[in-house]
């Protein structure tokens, strides 16, 4: 450990050395049982004070992370970790979706301002950057005048297109600002990419669990759903895949390129190039859902699956949601192919997206603070998932299978099938928490005994009490 490792302004030195020695347990520096360094020599290496470890100590102990041994030092405890969930037995048949009914109740409950929102996966509530943005809108509005609040171009804010194409050099990817349309979030860019491949009718393979979102534009686009199991490891495997199009008249994919959700897991980057080929040799189009592939855990942020397309049949979709502010509403596609016919469709749906919004985001994402602030984030994110999933397995033992994420901000859990996540969701309410219960993700009524829960909340008591009732009712369930 160097000094160099505390380098997150904004966030406390005590907290910055709790997310230090969380990943390098992670990672597996830090093995179950191993003794920390002490609190001089730490306080030393990392060039904080003897209190700031100290207090980083008391607080990974009382989380039950590590244990204090009278006259020997700290230590890290035993991690009972849980298995994970199972992957879906499917196969299934296409099918016609009807959630919007299921989507609108949980949706009014969940964004009560009074529940505490463990069902609504906004990742950014863990790290608030309220204050920047909202300094540097008062300065474009000071600067522009009433040209930022005018109509902007159909397909977006031409700086910020350019620098959504210039992000795509990463992965040796030549996108043209032309190829980037601006959307009112990832669910307008997924509906403009949906419309413009399939029409109501044609059958759309998706993942299972699925994001509820992408089901309820499925059923109101009028088209079927055909869903295709993921490994909560590794996600979506070739071999699904090439059966579900071989059974089926697959008209177009809509698949989580990078993070899923709510599972969390990451496809590889060889199992995407093989996933791009097959739909491409069959030409079928894939729109990815990329909106959380910057919250990667990972050491390294998985490639979009665009990059492996020959003959431009992928739509990437994504957005600012996740990585800056939900409520601006300021999403995007990026397509070689089909940019035409998707401005179009923009232009009748919305004819264009906030002008102040993309402003203000591209001059946030331009400068180096966007990349420093998902640095933190990301870390924060990590923490919270660690502490989470310690606290469930604590109080829920071997009754409750947890994903592992490796990014994103939500954990699947899959309980005992005699569990029903409706009655989790009802009693829930009643102590004022929020829960995803599992059935949204699914057309076909799967997963009534799992829930999604977010870590993508400020970690604090609130929010400990809050698990611990959860558990409870998990438990009462149980036994009934
Ligand atoms: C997987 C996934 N895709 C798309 C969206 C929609 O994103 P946006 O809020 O940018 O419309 C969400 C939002 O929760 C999501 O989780």
């Amino acid at each position: 450990m160097t000094p160099s490792s505390l380098k997150q302004p904004n966030t406390y030195l005590y907290q910055q050395v709790i997310n230090l020695i969380t990943e390098m347990r992670i990672n597996g520096t830090l093995q179950t049982g191993q003794k920390l360094p002490s609190l001089r020599n730490l306080s030393t290496s990392l060039s904080v004070s003897i209190p700031t470890v100290k207090q980083a100590y008391i607080e990974l102990e009382r989380q039950g992370l590590i244990r204090a041994k009278p006259k020997s030092g700290y230590f890290l405890t035993q991690q009972n970790k849980s298995e994970q969930p199972k992957k879906a037995r499917l196969p299934a048949k296409p099918m016609v979706v009807s959630r919007q009914q299921l989507i609108e109740d949980v949706f009014k409950s969940i964004h009560q301002p009074h529940n505490l929102a463990l069902g609504v996966a906004n990742p950014v509530a863990a790290l608030p950057i309220t204050k920047t943005l909202n300094r540097t809108m008062r300065r474009i509005m000071s600067v522009m005048g009433d040209k930022a609040l005018h109509y902007g171009p159909v397909a977006g804010y031409e700086p910020l297109r350019r620098q959504l194409a210039f992000s795509y050099m990463e992965y040796a990817l030549p996108m043209a600002p032309d190829d980037i349309i601006i959307t009112n979030g990832a669910q307008e860019a997924l509906n403009i990419a949906l419309q413009c491949v399939a029409k109501a009718g044609d059958v759309i393979a998706v993942e299972s669990p699925c994001y509820f979102g992408i089901l309820e534009l499925i059923e109101n686009l009028g088209m079927l759903a055909l869903e295709v199991p993921i490994c909560p490891e590794d996600g979506l495997s070739i071999q699904d895949v090439a059966s579900a199009i071989a059974k089926h008249p697959v008209k177009a994919c809509v698949f989580s390129s990078t993070i899923a959700n709510p599972m969390g897991c990451e496809l590889t980057d060889d199992a995407k190039q093989q996933i791009v080929q097959l739909l491409e040799n069959n030409d079928i189009p894939l729109i990815e859902d990329d909106v959380y592939g910057d919250l990667y855990f990972t050491e390294k942020r998985g490639s979009p699956a665009q990059k492996y397309s020959k003959k431009g049949l992928v739509i990437t979709c994504s957005s600012f949601s996740k990585t800056a502010a939900p409520a601006y509403r300021i999403g995007w596609l990026a397509t070689h192919k089909f940019s035409q016919k998707c401005a179009q469709i923009k232009r009748a749906l919305s004819c264009s997206s906030s002008h102040m919004n993309q402003i203000t985001l591209f001059e946030f994402v331009r400068t180096c603070d966007y990349d420093r602030y998902l640095v933190q984030l990301r870390s924060i994110l990590l923490t919270n998932k660690v502490r989470m999933c310690n606290k469930l397995q604590q109080s829920l033992g071997d009754s409750v299978r947890i994903s592992d994420p490796k990014g994103g901000a939500v954990l699947w859990l899959e309980f005992n099938k005699n569990i029903n996540s409706a009655d989790i969701f009802q009693l829930a309410l009643e102590q004022n928490l929020s829960v995803s219960p599992g059935t949204l993700f699914s057309p076909s009524n799967r997963y009534q005994h799992c829930i999604r829960l977010s870590y993508g909340l400020p970690w604090n008591t609130q929010l400990e009490e809050g698990l611990g009732v959860f558990a409870d009712i998990c438990l009462t369930l149980q036994k009934n």
